[in-house]
């Protein structure tokens, strides 16, 4: 017998059915609430608010668990393979030998830009944010590939992932080679998707740029670590976007979008600007947990924190050990780290951190890393972004593929003016 909430308001007592997960999350199922009693719940950031159920991924905050389609992201850390992972994240399994070179070999045919969209780079700012000329350009694939608007078959689907998937790599790669005044570098067709990026990234026309094992595996992994996480901020526009059937490409764009925050994926280039200003002002770590501390301050210890994870985000434990092994292979020496690593240290021992349950998260070291790699902060976010795509077509797929999908459209408690009449002007 299912198990049921007791919901008494006044005189009025009514069930509500209770929902559990296959890891024993429960939620109690409000959908006749309204219909039943008249009464909306109230849930401003949604913390205590499920708004689908997804087979997708998993997050034991407590526990510091990620799992993306049942297998802990600590098992992809020993020969990283981030297209293996967008299968998996998107297809519901791992790939066989047969489908993934050909999943391959779509991202190779899709790498390039309609000559059109390059050319528009040309009257993007210079100083133009990457992520500003990200969604844009992402937007643009909804005027470039308008046989796609419309996903009505699995084939069609594909055809649009691919060209997300891959061209968002191009993309970044051309936001920051206009950036930079640099002649873009255009996609390899003998190259990896990790390695292309790093090509289109930082070669030049009379010298490829070499990408090693340690690197190509160092970016894999980074973007693996970010592919997915359930319901967070970016995903849910994704999903809130594609509820209303709005294409693939715009309801990405608009992950985007939301991803840019500094609370959300911006807190990467946070963290490293933070990180650098205390570094080169000789601020004491000490220093920093004190502000972070007191609110008048208004300083916020960026990369600390998490609205689920109440114990160590495990992305942050495999991305501090990959921090040493990089900058060990690259003979790389980033003072940061250390920094990092004694702000780190003192907030663990610090009351207001472990009271609050406050750890470090994706964000804290993922910055490092790429730093290593030579990638500039302000592509930071960016980055985020290429490693999320998967995470957002695979949810928007999820929500796009159930029958049962209506249209997302929150309620509001309402707590402006009574009625009343308009006054004309001269009577104002
Ligand atoms: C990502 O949702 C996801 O899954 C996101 C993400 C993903 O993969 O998609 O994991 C990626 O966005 C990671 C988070 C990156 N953001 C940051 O690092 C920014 C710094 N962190 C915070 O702003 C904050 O912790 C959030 C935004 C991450 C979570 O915010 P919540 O859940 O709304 O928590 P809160 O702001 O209500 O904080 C609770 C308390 C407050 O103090 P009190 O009012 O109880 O006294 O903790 C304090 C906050 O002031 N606090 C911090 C802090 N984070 C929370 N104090 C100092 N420094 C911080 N970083």
């Amino acid at each position: 017998m299912a198990e049921k909430a007791v919901l008494q308001v006044g005189d009025q007592s009514i069930e509500l059915p209770i929902i559990e997960g296959v890891e024993g999350e429960r939620a109690i199922d409000i959908t006749s609430l309204r219909s039943e009693t008249g009464l909306i719940t109230y849930d401003p950031s949604m913390g205590n608010t499920g708004v689908c159920q997804s087979e997708i991924t998993f997050i034991d905050g407590d526990k510091g668990i990620l799992r993306y389609r049942g297998i802990p992201i600590e098992q992809f850390t020993q020969s990283p393979n981030f297209v293996e992972v967008v299968w998996l994240l998107i297809f519901g399994r791992l790939p066989k030998l047969d489908e993934i070179t050909p999943f391959s070999e779509l991202f190779t045919s899709n790498a390039l830009l309609h000559e059109g969209l390059r050319l528009q780079y040309n009257d993007i700012p210079k100083d133009a944010p990457p992520m500003a000329i990200l969604s844009a350009t992402l937007n643009s694939l909804s005027y470039y590939h308008q046989e796609l608007l419309s996903i009505e078959d699995s084939k069609s689907f594909m055809q649009a992932a691919a060209r997300l998937l891959s061209k968002v790599r191009t993309m970044a790669a051309f936001a920051y080679r206009r950036s930079l005044g640099l002649p873009f570098i255009y996609p390899d067709p003998q190259l990896r998707y990790c390695a292309n990026f790093l090509h289109m990234m930082f070669s030049q026309p009379y010298q490829q740029f070499e990408v090693t094992q340690e690197i190509e595996d160092a970016l894999n992994l980074v973007f693996i670590l970010h592919a997915d996480h359930e319901q967070n901020c970016s995903t849910s526009t994704v999903r809130m976007v594609g509820s209303s059937q709005a294409n693939l490409f715009a309801s990405c764009a608009a992950g985007v979008c939301a991803l840019w925050g500094p609370l959300h994926g911006g807190a990467n280039v946070k963290v490293i600007e933070m990180l650098e200003g205390i570094h080169s002002g000789g601020i004491k770590p000490k220093e920093c947990i004190r502000m972070a501390k007191d609110k008048e301050e208004g300083f916020r210890l960026y990369g600390f924190g998490h609205r689920v994870y109440k114990n160590f985000d495990p992305r942050a434990r495999v991305l501090k050990e990959a921090c040493d092994k990089v900058l060990a292979q690259l003979q790389v020496n980033d003072p940061l780290l250390d920094i990092a690593r004694e702000l780190e240290e003192l907030a663990l021992e610090d009351s207001y951190f472990v009271d609050r349950k406050l750890y470090p998260n994706v964000d804290f070291y993922s910055g490092i890393v790429l730093r290593a790699l030579g990638i500039p902060t302000n592509m930071f976010t960016v980055c985020f972004s290429i490693g999320r795509m998967p995470g957002w077509i695979a949810q928007w797929k999820e929500q796009h593929d159930n029958p049962n999908s209506r249209i997302q459209r929150p309620r509001q408690v309402y707590m402006g003016p009574k009625e009343n009449n308009y006054v004309p002007i001269h009577k104002r």
